[in-house]
């Protein structure tokens, strides 16, 4: 496995890729005309968003216990302002209830925290004015949730789960007792109204979409594969999607004109776990473990895009423009889901280049667009490409394999990223993210995320010291095992 900064030109990046059996298309014309990446993209419902940069939802486990923002969760979303991006999907996780909050931490959208969540909308849009961008293109979206089966409200360390079915697997993983109830189709009814009340909100504080969450394993994307659950919400596809379908008239009941946009895991694979010997990550393979959505059903290491073109259908069909299209989920297999050279604490080491990872969501991404040509999408998992995103990038949105490139992790370290990219600046090799995953593993530990390696604020404050200190005993531990 080479790290990518080896990779120097052009000739060695092909050589290498197609070593490793993967075709990531490059476009390395620097000062093209016109610039593929400040074409601006119309929604039907009349938004523009003004280039072809995203910045993904990216929470800090830093807001207050009542679910406001912190200083931290101001300054990320002025970093995310001053990107230059014209699409902000969502900002990050915001629970639509407190029962639904992945850690205790997490923002919350209620009517005593809208004022809070207000001023990260507009701390960011005065962050991208101050660093010269225009405010027109400029759209804005917030990402509602209900974390489910990975719900912690009230402990950093303790699940309270809320599952859509029991896993035969992630039960076990995740100390689900048998007897734990799931949640009931009565419950889900009133979830729908919840989170048509924080859209209402959202409506109100100049949020111009919301996204309805439907990945990474949390309660919305398990709905997808209840195909066990009874009652209905489970069972057919027409029942795995019926809250999508209640949501959305729930919503352009109470916020009419509102956007809709949905964040979907595009594919989902079996959990990973690591070799005892080796620390590789290998795949769990449990008889009976239940399919997951976008898998096979022969082989859940193996994907299949039926069901999700069926899902993007019905987005279509509910007049859904703004998709964001990820995979896999953190919490089992972090590889699939956002690439990485140094897995988190919680992981393994990688099973496969990670750039077969990006190359994977690249061409599921492009497979959808190919089939849904009227629906604006943004991609994911770019990041590990370090030097070589921007001709990559370039390529994809070229070739209209996808309409807009997502950027995670790397807005972390570098948050000029994008705007460097579209304005030709030289990028700064100092601030790429070079995938070490701490800002996955303090969260892990407790602690809130940030660009620990990189980012001065963070190396600076007492967590970065706490962080050492808490990955020199999980490495004792290691040894010692
Ligand atoms: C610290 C951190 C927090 C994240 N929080 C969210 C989140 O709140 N909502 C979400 O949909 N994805 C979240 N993600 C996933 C990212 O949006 C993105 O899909 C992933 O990092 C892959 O993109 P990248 O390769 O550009 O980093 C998070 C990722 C990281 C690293």
């Amino acid at each position: 496995m080479l790290p990518i900064a080896k990779l120097k030109n052009k000739e060695q990046f092909l050589e290498y890729t197609n070593s490793i059996g993967i075709d990531l298309p490059l476009n390395d014309k620097n000062s093209e005309s016109p610039n593929p990446f400040l074409t601006p993209i119309q929604t039907r419902s009349g938004l523009t968003i003004g280039n072809r940069f995203c910045i993904h939802p990216m929470e800090g486990w830093d807001g207050m216990p009542d679910g406001n923002p912190t200083e931290h969760t101001i300054r990320r979303w002025k970093n995310f302002g001053l990107s230059g991006a014209k699409l902000i999907w969502g900002g990050e996780a915001v629970a639509v209830c407190h029962q639904g909050r992945a850690n205790p931490n997490q923002l919350i959208l209620n009517n005593s925290t809208k004022k809070g969540i207000e001023q990260l909308r507009l701390s960011l849009i005065e962050a991208h004015l101050n660093a010269g961008h225009q405010a027109d293109g400029l759209v804005i979206g917030l990402q509602l949730t209900h974390s489910g089966r990975f719900s912690k409200p009230d402990s950093k360390s303790q699940l309270q789960p809320v599952i859509a079915y029991h896993h035969s697997y992630l039960d076990d993983k995740f100390h689900v007792s048998p007897d734990t109830p799931i949640i009931t189709d009565t419950e889900l009814d009133d979830l729908v109204q919840t989170y048509a009340t924080a859209a209402r909100i959202a409506q109100k504080i100049g949020f111009d979409f919301v996204d309805i969450k439907h990945c990474h394993g949390y309660l919305l994307h398990e709905l997808l594969s209840a195909y066990n659950r009874p009652g209905r919400y489970g069972g057919s596809f027409e029942n795995r999607t019926r809250f999508l379908r209640e949501v959305v008239s729930a919503i352009r009941t109470e916020a009419p004109g509102l956007d809709i946009g949905v964040r979907l895991s595009m594919f989902d694979l079996v959990a990973f776990v690591p070799d005892l010997q080796t620390g590789i990550g290998i795949p769990v393979m449990r008889d009976g473990y239940p399919r997951p959505f976008g898998a096979s059903s022969h082989n859940s290491l193996s994907i299949d895009l039926d069901e999700p073109k069926l899902f993007l259908s019905l987005c279509s069909q509910l007049d859904i423009q703004l998709i964001n299209l990820t995979a896999g989920s953190p919490y089992y297999n972090p590889h699939i889901q956002r690439p990485a050279m140094f897995p988190p604490s919680d992981g393994y080491r990688p099973p496969e280049d990670p750039l077969v990872g990006v190359s994977r969501q690249i061409s599921a991404a492009a497979e959808l667009k190919a089939c849904f040509p009227e629906l604006i999408m943004v991609g994911s998992a770019y990041t590990y490409l370090q030097e070589w995103l921007p001709a990559v990038a370039r390529a994809v949105i070229t070739s209209g394999k996808i309409d807009i490139i997502g950027i995670g992790r790397m807005v972390l370290s570098y948050p000029n990223f994008p705007s460097d990219v579209m304005h030709d600046v030289p990028i700064n090799k100092k601030q790429i993210c070079r995938t070490f995953s701490d800002c996955t593993t303090a969260p892990r530990c407790g602690l809130i995320s940030g660009c620990y390696p990189l980012d001065h604020y963070y190396k600076t404050l007492q967590e970065a010291k706490e962080l050492i200190n808490q990955k020199l005993l999980m490495q004792k531990d290691k040894n010692n095992k």
